[in-house]
Order: C-alpha cells, then structure tokens, then sequence
C-alpha cells in the first residue's frame, strides 16, 4: 500500500478520538511521567521536611491519577476507540492493544499500590491522608490484623517500583509505535491523538 494510499485510508476510515479521550489521555500521560520522576527523586532524599512534603504530595497526585484513571477507563468502556488503519499486520494490531490494556492496568493498578503502602506503613495509625493538605482518605482496611507492616509494605513498595518501571518500559515502546506510525507509516494515527497535526495538514 503506497503512502498516498494510507493517507486516503486515515481520512475516510478513521474519526478520530473524541475530546474528552484525547485531553484524559495527555493529562494523564503528563502527570504520570512527572509522579515516576518524583517518586525516584523523594525516595532519594534524606530524612525530614521537604521529603514529608513530597511524600504527601506523592500520594494527592496519584490518587489524582487513580480517580483520573477510572474515569478514563469508564469512558472507554462505553465509547470505543476509533479501528486501526486498514493495512496494519495483525501482530502490530495485537501489540497496540496489549500496549493500550497493559496501560490500563498500570493507570490503576499502581496508585492501588501506593495505596497500599501507606495503608500497611507502621506509620499509617498516626499519619492521615489528606490530599492536597484538604480533603482526608482513608487507608484500605485490609492491613489492620498484619503483624509485620514494615515488611509487608516494603513488599508493595517493591512491586510498586516494578510498576512504574514497567510504565517506562511500555511508554517506550508506545512512543516508538506512535513516531513509526506519524513518519514511516504516515498513516494519521498520531494525528488523532493529536489533532493539531491534522490541522497543520501533516498526516
Ligand atoms: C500512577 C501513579 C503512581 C506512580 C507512577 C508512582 C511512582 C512511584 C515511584 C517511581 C516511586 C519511587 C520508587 C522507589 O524508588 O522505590 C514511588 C514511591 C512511592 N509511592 Fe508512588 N506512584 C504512584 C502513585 C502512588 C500513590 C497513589 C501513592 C499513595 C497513596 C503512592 C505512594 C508511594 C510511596 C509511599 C512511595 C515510597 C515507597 C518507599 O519509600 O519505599 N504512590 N512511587
Ligand atoms: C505515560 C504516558 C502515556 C500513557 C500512559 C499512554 C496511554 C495510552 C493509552 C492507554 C492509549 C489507548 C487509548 C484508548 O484506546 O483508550 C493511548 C493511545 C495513544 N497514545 Fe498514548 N500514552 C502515553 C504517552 C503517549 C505519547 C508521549 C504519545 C506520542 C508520542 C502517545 C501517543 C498515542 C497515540 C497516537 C494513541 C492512539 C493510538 C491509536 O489510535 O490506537 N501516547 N495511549
């Protein structure tokens, strides 16, 4: 298929995303990139204050990112997304989808594990949640009968860790996907989760 061809293909095909999914999508995209850059940075820092603070931080924005997260799934649910052009193979078809699905499953299921560490933290009797300093949020119940909540917080935040970096992990290969489609491919995909690209009459 010649690139004219999937250019055709992209116009007559494919409606884009709808407003509400692309700008979900860009917050959270923006916002979870930022929580990883600033877990690893307040992990790091020394005792005190200002790691308090991050700390609390840490946890308005991710539970921000949760909430955001559940919305955006909901939407999804009921407004399906926009098919692949024609001519894709199926392993790429396949690829996007477990990329798009393991994405979900990371946009949720990673703030649920920050959750849980502060819920089993040795800390988590004396220290309440307050999202940004306002609003209070309870721990999960699940951890009040554990013995050793150190231990078993250090556990979730091991797998935790190994969340986000598998965040890293499928971003790259998600942006790879996209630039592939916008310069190679030229088949208008990136455009429709940018539309200003369209506009602009790149794709
Ligand atoms: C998409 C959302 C989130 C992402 C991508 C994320 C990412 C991270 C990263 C990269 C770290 C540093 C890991 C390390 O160096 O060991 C971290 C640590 C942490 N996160 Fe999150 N986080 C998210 C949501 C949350 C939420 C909602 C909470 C709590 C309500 C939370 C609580 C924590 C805590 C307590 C730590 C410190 C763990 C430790 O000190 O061992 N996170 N997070
Ligand atoms: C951590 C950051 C990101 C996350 C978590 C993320 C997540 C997702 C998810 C879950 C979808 C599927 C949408 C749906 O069908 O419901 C999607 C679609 C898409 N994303 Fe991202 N994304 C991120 C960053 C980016 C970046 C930086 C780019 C561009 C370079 C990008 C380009 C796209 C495009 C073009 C689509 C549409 C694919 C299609 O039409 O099938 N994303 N993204």
């Amino acid at each position: 298929m010649t690139t004219a061809d999937n250019k055709a293909n992209a116009a007559a095909e494919r409606p884009g995303y709808a407003g509400v999914a692309i700008a979900l999508h860009w917050i959270i995209a923006a916002m979870i990139l930022g929580q990883i850059a600033g877990g690893f940075y307040m992990h790091n820092l020394p005792d005190g204050n200002q790691k308090f603070e991050l700390y609390q931080l840490h946890k308005s924005t991710g539970i921000t990112i949760l909430l955001l997260s559940l919305v955006r799934l909901g939407w999804r649910l009921t407004h399906p997304a926009p098919p692949l052009p024609g001519g894709m193979p199926d392993w790429q078809r396949l690829l996007a989808r477990g990329t798009h699905i393991g994405f979900y499953a990371l946009m949720i299921g990673v703030p649920l594990g920050g959750w849980a560490i502060v819920s089993a933290s040795p800390l988590a009797p004396s220290v309440p949640t307050y999202l940004f300093g306002a609003i209070p949020w309870p721990h999960l119940p699940f951890f009040d009968g554990v013995e050793d909540r150190k231990a078993t917080a250090e556990a979730i935040a091991e797998m935790h860790e190994l969340g986000a970096f598998s965040i890293l992990g499928l971003f790259a290969l998600h942006v790879a996907a996209a630039l592939k489609h916008h310069f190679k491919d030229k088949d208008g995909v990136l455009a429709r989760m940018l539309p200003f690209l369209k506009r602009a009459g790149s794709a």
